[in-house]
C-alpha cells in the first residue's frame, strides 16, 4: 500500500484554465495567431510556477520558429520531478479562430525520457477506441473487421457506432470504408486531440476515432488515453516527400507500429484539458462580467481517476494578484 502521492493533474488543470481564459477572448475573431500567443502567454507563465524539471518535448515547435514554448524548453521552477512535457495552448487554432466547437488547452507530463519524441514527424494515422475494446483492434485490418470487433466489445451493433474523423481529402476513402461498413461519422474540420479524447471519455457519444492527424497531438492524446485506459495504435503517415525523407534521415522506420504504451512509457502520466470554444466535448469559456466559469478534464494515470471540473474564476480577487489580465 502507499500513501496518496501528489496528483500534479491538479496543478496542471490551472495551467490550461489560464490559457483557456486568456484565449478565449479570441473566439470567432478570425486572427489564428492572437489567440495562440494569448495561450502560450498564460500557459507558459502558469507553468513556470509550478515546482517540477520540465522539458517541452511536444511544444510550438522548433527554437527559431517558436520563442516560447519551443521543443527543448526547460519550464517549471526547476526544482522537483524531471518530466516530459507536452503542451498544446490551443489545440485547433482554426476552431477558435472561427468560433467552431471543441477548441481546447492541453497539457500532459509523464518522467522524463518516457514520451515518444515525433522528431521530424508531422503526421501519424490514429485509431483510438475505448478500454472495452483495446484488445480487439489491429491498425492493419480492414475498416469493416475493426468496426465489427470494437461494436462487438462495446455490446453494441456496428450501426450504434459513432467514428471521429477530420474532415480532410485525405480521408475520403476512409469516410466511404466507415459509411459502407454502417457505422455513422462524426466529421470535424480541426481537432483530433478532442477527438480522441471523445473516444475514450464515457460521457462522450464518439466511439472510435480514425484517422491520420499531427503526430504531436498524438503524443497528447496518448497522455490522456494512458491515464484513463483504451487504445491508440498509430504510425507515422507522412504527407509530403520532405517530411518522408526527413523522417528517413532520423532512422525512424514509418511500418513501426506505435500503442498507447510506446508513446508514453510510464503509468506515472498527468494530463489536463480546458475548453475554450465549447462544444459536444468540453463546454467552452464563459466570461460572466465579474469573472468567468471554465470546465476541465483532469487525468492521473497511476490511479485512472478521471476528474471533470467546473470552476468560477473572480475577477475582482485574481485581477489583484494576476500578472495576465484576464478581465
Ligand atoms: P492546430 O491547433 O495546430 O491548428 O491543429 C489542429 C489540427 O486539426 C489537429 O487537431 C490535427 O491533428 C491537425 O491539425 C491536422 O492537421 P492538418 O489540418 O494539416 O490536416
Amino acid at each position: 500500500m502507499e500513501a496518496p502521492e501528489k496528483n500534479l493533474a491538479l496543478d496542471l488543470v490551472r495551467v490550461t484554465e489560464a490559457a483557456a481564459l486568456a484565449s478565449a477572448r479570441w473566439l470567432g475573431k478570425g486572427n489564428n495567431d492572437a489567440g495562440d500567443q494569448a495561450a502560450v502567454d498564460a500557459l507558459r507563465l502558469s507553468f513556470n510556477s509550478l515546482h517540477v524539471k520540465g522539458r517541452v518535448i511536444i511544444g510550438e515547435g522548433e527554437k527559431d520558429n517558436a520563442p516560447m514554448l519551443f521543443n527543448g524548453e526547460e519550464v517549471g521552477t526547476g526544482h522537483g520531478p524531471a518530466l516530459d512535457v507536452a503542451v498544446d495552448p490551443v489545440e485547433g487554432t482554426k476552431l477558435l479562430a472561427y468560433g467552431r466547437p471543441n477548441a481546447i488547452s492541453v497539457v500532459g507530463i509523464a518522467p522524463a525520457g518516457t514520451m515518444y519524441n515525433p522528431g521530424p514527424s508531422f503526421y501519424m494515422q490514429k485509431l483510438v477506441v475505448p478500454p472495452a475494446a483495446r484488445d480487439v483492434v489491429d491498425i492493419d485490418a480492414p475498416v469493416k473487421e475493426n468496426l465489427k470487433n470494437i461494436a462487438k466489445s462495446l455490446g453494441k451493433d456496428v450501426d450504434d457506432l459513432v467514428v471521429f474523423v477530420l474532415d480532410k481529402p485525405r480521408h475520403e476513402k476512409l469516410i466511404h470504408k466507415i459509411r459502407e461498413a454502417g457505422a455513422r461519422i462524426q466529421l470535424h474540420t480541426d481537432g483530433d486531440v478532442a477527438g480522441a479524447l471523445m473516444a475514450v471519455d464515457p460521457r462522450s457519444e464518439v466511439d472510435v476515432m480514425m484517422g491520420t492527424g499531427g503526430t504531436p497531438e498524438g503524443v497528447l492524446a496518448a497522455c490522456a488515453i494512458k491515464g484513463i485506459g483504451g487504445q491508440m495504435l498509430a504510425r507515422l503517415d507522412p504527407q509530403s516527400y520532405v517530411e518522408k525523407e526527413a523522417i528517413r534521415e532520423a532512422g525512424i522506420d514509418t511500418r513501426d507500429i506505435l500503442t498507447v504504451d510506446t508513446l508514453v512509457r510510464s503509468d506515472e502520466v498527468f494530463f489536463a484539458a480546458t475548453g475554450i470554444s465549447g462544444g459536444t466535448f468540453l463546454r467552452g469559456v464563459q466570461y460572466l462580467g465579474n469573472g468567468a466559469v471554465t470546465h476541465s478534464m483532469v487525468i492521473r494515470g497511476k490511479t485512472g481517476t478521471l476528474r471533470y471540473i467546473e470552476s468560477y474564476h473572480n475577477w475582482d480577487r485574481l485581477m489583484k494578484i494576476s500578472s495576465v489580465k484576464y478581465d
